[in-house]
Formats: structure tokens, sequence, C-alpha cells
């Protein structure tokens, strides 16, 4: 019985180098330390000898057992080991989402970087103003018809001369400015806007403008033209050709509308610019007189220039977008691209 249990002990031994998984592993441990396994065969047969020889025989039992159950241990430490703990160099690693800048901040930061360059301050004002703000000091009384060109989102329509609403464009805050800064002075104010009107594909109840004012000694039509010229080249990347179309609005004299050239068919004409050559992409002017003494500065002395850009228009026509309703709509399949 001895020479079976010296054979069971070095078949395990030999038997030990073919573990490679778990399910081998298993079937060793079946094998030899199972409940029906080679050892406990033996340990049947052990019972029924001789006192002497089952002391000799049982300690010797006690010994290939526990050589077993060491090979058995060993591998099992092995095979079952965590396998957090290998590591392939040549596994992709996981991506790690960290979020990103919204576009629309991202082109504001560019817009703001360009215009601090140019010395203008840069504001962005309260979108809740009063009636006051938004029209009667930009030239624009109660019941004039050109109010009919702000659809108007009302607060409150009771207070007499607070009437409060949410300021249909940036240039509610030229008063309010010109009043803080004194002369002479350059700002603009970056801010949303909100419209009561039908949305489509280049209309959205709420989006964006900048509002520029300079007022001082060299504030005239050149200037302005200068500024407009160094702001589109560098927001575009690309020396643009200007075109000022002559227009009208309540707070400027004279006004015009402001034209690029088109950036995707340089000037061939394409469906884009509806074959014009050019994108009208702000309104602008010298500040009227009126609007100047609503700020207490002397206009017969000053004189300023004033502009309004429509933000989303310049970062579709960069960014080639189509619809401006994807800018608010929270899609990420839109955001994630920029
Ligand atoms: N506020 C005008 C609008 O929303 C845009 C505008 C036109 C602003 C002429 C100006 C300007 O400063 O001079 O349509």
């Amino acid at each position: 019985m001895k020479e079976k249990l010296e054979n069971i002990l070095k078949e395990a031994q030999q038997l030990s180098h073919h573990i490679k998984n778990s399910e081998d592993l298993e079937n060793f441990r079946v094998k030899f330390l199972g409940r029906q396994g080679l050892l406990s065969e033996i340990i049947k047969n052990i019972k029924d000898l001789p006192q002497e020889q089952r002391r000799e025989l049982g300690s010797y039992f006690n010994f290939v057992k526990s050589e077993i159950q060491k090979i058995y241990d060993e591998k099992k430490e092995i095979i079952l080991k965590p396998k957090t703990e290998y590591f392939d160099p040549y596994h992709p690693g996981e991506k790690i989402d960290a979020g990103r800048i919204n576009l629309i901040t991202k082109e504001f930061n560019i817009i703001r970087e360009i215009f601090s360059k140019l010395n203008f301050n840069i504001e962005i004002g309260n979108e809740i103003v009063n009636e006051y703000e938004n029209f009667d000091s930009l030239n624009i009384p109660p019941n004039h018809p050109s109010r009919d060109l702000w659809d108007t989102f009302w607060i409150t329509k009771d207070l007499k001369n607070k009437n409060l609403l949410l300021r249909t464009h940036t240039s509610a805050h030229q008063v309010e400015l010109l009043k803080k800064y004194k002369i002479p002075c350059r700002f603009v104010v970056l801010g949303k806007v909100f419209r009561h009107e039908a949305t489509d594909q280049r209309h959205e109840i709420q989006f964006h403008q900048i509002e520029g004012v300079s007022v001082g000694q060299n504030s005239n039509i050149s200037e302005l033209k200068s500024v407009l010229s160094y702001f589109f080249e560098n927001y575009f990347n690309k020396k643009l050709d200007i075109l000022f179309r002559s227009s009208y609005f309540p707070f400027t004299e004279p006004s015009f509308e402001i034209d690029i050239e088109c950036i995707f068919c340089n000037k061939k004409g394409c469906n884009v610019c509806k074959f014009s050559k050019f994108i009208e992409v702000a309104g602008a002017g010298m500040i009227h007189p009126f609007v100047l003494k609503q700020a207490g500065i002397d206009y017969e002395k000053n004189f300023g220039y004033a502009f309004g850009l429509g933000f989303e228009r310049l970062v579709m026509l960069k960014y080639n977008i189509n619809d401006i309703r994807y800018f608010h709509s929270g899609d990420l399949r839109f955001i994630n691209q920029f």
C-alpha cells in the first residue's frame, strides 16, 4: 500500500505540470483529494489494517496528502489570481470623457480676445432690461412703428416707465454704458437676446449679439470699417471684402447694413450667398445725436459709431452650420463635434 501511495504522489507531481486552467485544477482536485478520489480510497483500506501497520502507513498517508494539497494550493493561487493584475501594453487605452467647452463659449472667448486687442472693454449686460433702455433711449418712442421690428417678450406691461422685458438687442446697453465709461471710450457687449418670433433654420427665439460702441475723436466711419475688417479677418482667418449698404435704424444716422464677402465661394456666387457674392452679418452706423444726449454727451462736439453683429450667423458661417436651432438643442451629436 505504501507503494501505491508513492505512485499516487508521483502521478500528482507529474500531472501538476499540466494544470493550465481552472478546469484542469478542478479535475486534479477531484482525482486526488475528492471524496471519491484516490486518497479517499486508500484511507478506507488503511482502516482495516492491523494497528502497527496502520500507524506507519497513516503517517505516510498524511505526508502524501499534505504534499498533494500543497501542489493544489500553489496552482490555485496562480490560476485564480484576479485578472486585473495582468497588464497588456498593447490593449487600446480607455477613452476618458473629460467634457468640453460649449461652442458658444468657445467662440465668445475668441471674439472677446480680438476686440480686447482693439482696446474695447468687454461687457455682458443684464438679460432683463426696461423699456427705456431697450427702446426709448434709442430713439424708439412708444407707438413708433419701428418697435415692431423687435418682437418683444414683455415681463411687466403696467408700471409706468419701468416696463420690464427680455432685451431684444444688446443695443439696450448703449446709454447705460456710455454714462458709465465717459468719453472717449470703446466697449463691446456680448450677450443673449430674445425675440418673440417663429423659429426656422435662420431664426430662434434666443440668440446672441455683439454690440460695439466707440465714442471719441477718431470714432468715424473709416475707423468703423477698419475695426470691422480687422475683426472679420481675425475671426475667419482670411482677408475679406466688406460692403456697407445704406439702411435705417432709429439709433444711428447714417445707418448701414454690413455684408462680408461670401467665405464659401470667394465672390463667385453660390447657394449660401444666393449668388449675391456677399452675406449680411451686421447693422451699424454713426450714433444718433438723440442717443448721445440721453447719455449726457454733448452731441455738438462728440460723435461715435456703433455696430451690432449677429453672433450665431458668424459661427454658422465659420463652421458651415446650416440651422441656428442646433445651438440650443442640447443635442450631443452637434455639441460633441466642436
Ligand atoms: N440692434 C440692432 C438689431 O438688433 C442691430 C444694430 C444695428 C446695432 C445698428 C447697432 C447698430 O449698434 O448701429 O437689429
